[in-house]
């Protein structure tokens, strides 16, 4: 889709971007400033390999402020972004003849990591009502001996939907039950809309349910630092070393600049992590209305992150252009090459029949997007 609408922009022809998986504003002033500090202050070597001790002592505060959690400086690990972070934890905990619980539908880099640590994803469904929470008998009904890990993600990337306390409680004691270890990609936890987020370790701890729980967060929702590369885990020490030793043979350190910037925006002002977030819920209020008043297309109210899914089944088997649609990369498809407007298709995720649209762009595009989209659709037969 990516490469079809650059096709389309090089022709000259406008294309409305909801395909986006990155905050549109730009990094906030301080922490840009604090970037270009470091340069100036020749601060551009190798540092620490697990990070800074300044920036890990930055994230402990961090932890305990907003997440009211306690770790030591062994137990973090600041690697080049989130991704890494996930990639250095499949790599220390699974290998061949594992499996790893995925739930569907999923950040599409979930299943891949686990492959590329030869062990297989299992994909449990979740139910679209209830905030893409899991269905707890389709789990029940795939646990075997192999499974080793679950890795979860609340808010989600690609559904915006935030599990409740009672959700993860049950996940928690199913991982203590069957040993497993629990990945909880927290990236988007700064983004939830109506009540304050909660971390997975915090209430493991809060309830005492005594599961292994890896936290992993990043810079770049949050602060809109998608290009500084910094993420980082909280979790087991073993673990943490586990991982450090395989990111010291892979990468050395996370950049040092964007380790510098990530203390002034731990530590700093935080009102730009609120007007940041209060400008997304504006316009995903806006983006789920308009999408639920396009002829035969379901959208639920994405708890957090800046996507919204919508179910687009209806249009499935039905005609358009002459061409039947048959799963979600045809009305992707479609809308891009009728209304000009990129969205991401439900079927790389594992979800077929949906379509992600990203709300991280101003309420005028998503009204004018949205109304080419309805335009588009009213052409189907
Ligand atoms: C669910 C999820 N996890 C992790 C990441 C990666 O974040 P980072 O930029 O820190 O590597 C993304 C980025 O899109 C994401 O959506």
């Amino acid at each position: 889709m990516a490469t079809r609408a650059a096709e389309m922009k090089a022709k000259g022809i406008p294309v409305i971007n909801f395909g986006v998986g990155e905050p549109d504003f730009n990094t906030p002033a301080h922490i840009i400033n604090a970037g270009k500090k470091a340069m100036d202050d020749g601060f551009t070597k190798y540092t620490a390999g697990p990070g800074m001790i300044e920036l890990r002592e930055a994230i402990i505060e961090k932890l305990k402020r907003e997440n009211k959690l306690e770790f030591t400086l062994d137990q973090i690990l600041v690697s080049n972004g989130e991704k890494q972070s996930l990639y250095n934890a499949c790599q220390a905990l699974f290998q061949e003849g594992n499996e790893v619980i995925n739930f569907a539908p999923y950040w599409v880099s979930f299943p891949e990591m686990v492959r590329l640590a030869d062990a297989e994803p299992i994909f449990v469904k979740t139910d679209s009502n209830k905030q893409f929470e899991p269905d707890f008998d389709d789990l029940e009904s795939k646990i075997t001996p192999n499974i080793k890990g679950v890795i979860m993600n609340s808010p989600s990337n690609p559904t915006g939907g935030v599990w409740s306390e009672q959700a993860v409680i049950k996940l928690l004691n199913l991982a203590v039950k069957h040993n497993w270890v629990i990945i909880s990609d927290e990236c988007y936890e700064r983004l939830v809309f109506e009540q304050s987020f909660v971390s997975t370790e915090k209430i493991n701890r809060d309830h005492q349910i005594g599961a292994e729980v890896l936290t992993c967060l990043s810079m770049s929702k949050t602060y809109a630092m998608t290009g500084w590369r910094i993420g980082y885990t909280a979790g087991n020490k073993v673990l943490t070393k586990a991982m450090a030793k395989i990111q010291g043979q892979a990468t050395s350190c996370a950049n040092s600049i964007g380790q510098k910037a990530s203390i002034e925006a731990l530590t700093g002002d935080q009102t730009c992590v609120t007007d940041m977030r209060d400008q997304f819920k504006e316009r995903r209020n806006v983006m789920v209305q308009l999408l639920n008043d396009l002829p035969g297309v379901k959208c639920e109210m994405p708890g957090g992150a800046f996507y919204t899914f919508a179910d687009f089944s209806s249009y499935l088997g039905r005609k358009a252009d002459g061409k039947i649609l048959k799963d979600s990369f045809d009305i992707s498809e479609y809308i891009l090459g009728c209304a000009q407007v990129v969205t991401v298709p439900g079927d790389g995720f594992g979800a077929p029949g949906y379509i992600r649209f990203s709300f991280a762009t101003n309420i005028e595009i998503i009204q004018n997007g949205l109304e080419k989209v309805k335009s588009a659709l009213k052409q189907i037969v």
